[in-house]
């Protein structure tokens, strides 16, 4: 073809021009750093504290470390994982989160850490995580949380640490908390917890798990229904909670009761109904031959 030899002048400018025009239509495809973030390698984008109101629309795609905490991000865009599947640790720390979509954690299958705290989340509705089977930690701490369902953390069978402390959770249905096998660390404290008669199935779950609360019981306070006071978890036990246990057991007492008179009422119609058929018997069949047979016997 006649190249010029390489290394010369003529042969470089064909070579800049090529690489030129590779990086260009490769920016789009996976390497570019969304404007004003840093990326220290193609698989960190680091965002923080930039004002963002919103996620980048770009990042590269084959990002594994996204760190957008201390902006003014609203939401998690739908299919955010579905594009940025490769993720493995997202940083949403000290955003405006007020809701997370159904959905805004579908492909999410490789992530492992999820800071959320510090946002506005007032709920966690069922299955919130469901993709998310490897995460291993998950911070929604310092938020507004007052509603978790009893299915928002199914199919997480990984997390090892969760963090639901300094929000406003008066109660919490044990069943969340059940459905995380692998569940080592668990931050409770900071809620005004009321302990009423639905706490008595957490505070007996937490006494039974209390190795994974950092600092025991005595980090978590609740507040007396009657009183209008304060106590330590550690100052509870289960007699505590008797008097809904004999609330309980009481209408185990009506029920047995019940089924009790219910089951004699039965006993004696029944019985009366087979006395009456066996006086008609007796009255009916002809006399004659019983006593015949009567007599035999006696011989
Ligand atoms: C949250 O981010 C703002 C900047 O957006 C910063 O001034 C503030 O100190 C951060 N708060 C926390 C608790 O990190
Ligand atoms: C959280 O929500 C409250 C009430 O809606 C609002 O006043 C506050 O500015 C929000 N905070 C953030 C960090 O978005
Ligand atoms: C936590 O408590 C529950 C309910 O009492 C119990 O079934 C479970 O085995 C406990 N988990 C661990 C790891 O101790």
């Amino acid at each position: 073809m006649g190249l010029p030899p390489p290394g010369s002048p003529a042969s470089l400018l064909p070579a800049a021009a090529l690489c030129l025009l590779s990086c260009l239509l490769s920016a789009p495809r996976g390497h570019a750093c969304p404007a004003g973030c840093v990326c220290a390698d193609s698989h960190t984008v680091d965002c923080r504290a930039r004002g963002l109101p919103s996620v980048p629309s770009a990042f590269p795609l084959d990002v594994r470390k996204l760190l957008v905490a201390d902006n003014h991000i609203e939401a998690i865009p739908a299919d955010f994982f579905i594009f940025y599947g490769d993720l493995v640790y997202l940083d949403f720390r000290n955003n405006s989160l007020s809701s997370l979509q159904e959905g805004a954690f579908s492909g999410s299958a490789k992530l492992i850490f999820l800071d959320l705290s510090y946002n506005n989340l007032t709920e966690l509705g069922a299955g919130t995580f469901r993709s998310a089977a490897k995460l291993l930690k998950l911070s929604l701490a310092n938020n507004r949380l007052a509603g978790v369902d009893e299915a928002a953390f199914e199919s997480l069978e990984s997390l090892q640490v969760l963090e639901l402390n300094d929000n406003d959770l008066r109660s919490l249905n044990v069943a969340a908390l059940a459905a995380l096998p692998s569940l080592r660390t668990l931050r409770l404290d900071g809620n005004p917890w009321l302990c009423d008669c639905e706490f008595a199935q957490l505070f007996s779950w937490l006494q039974d798990n209390m190795s994974k609360l950092p600092k025991g019981l005595n980090e978590i306070q609740c507040s007396l229904p009657m009183e209008n006071r304060r106590i330590f978890l550690h100052e509870l036990s289960e007699a505590s909670f008797s008097e809904c246990k004999f609330s309980l057991s009481l209408t185990d007492l009506f029920i047995i009761i019940f089924s009790g008179v219910a089951v004699s009422i039965a006993a004696i119609i029944s019985s009366f109904f087979l006395a009456t058929v066996v006086q008609c018997f007796q009255r009916c069949a002809p006399n004659k031959d019983t006593d015949d047979e009567d007599e035999e016997e006696d011989d």
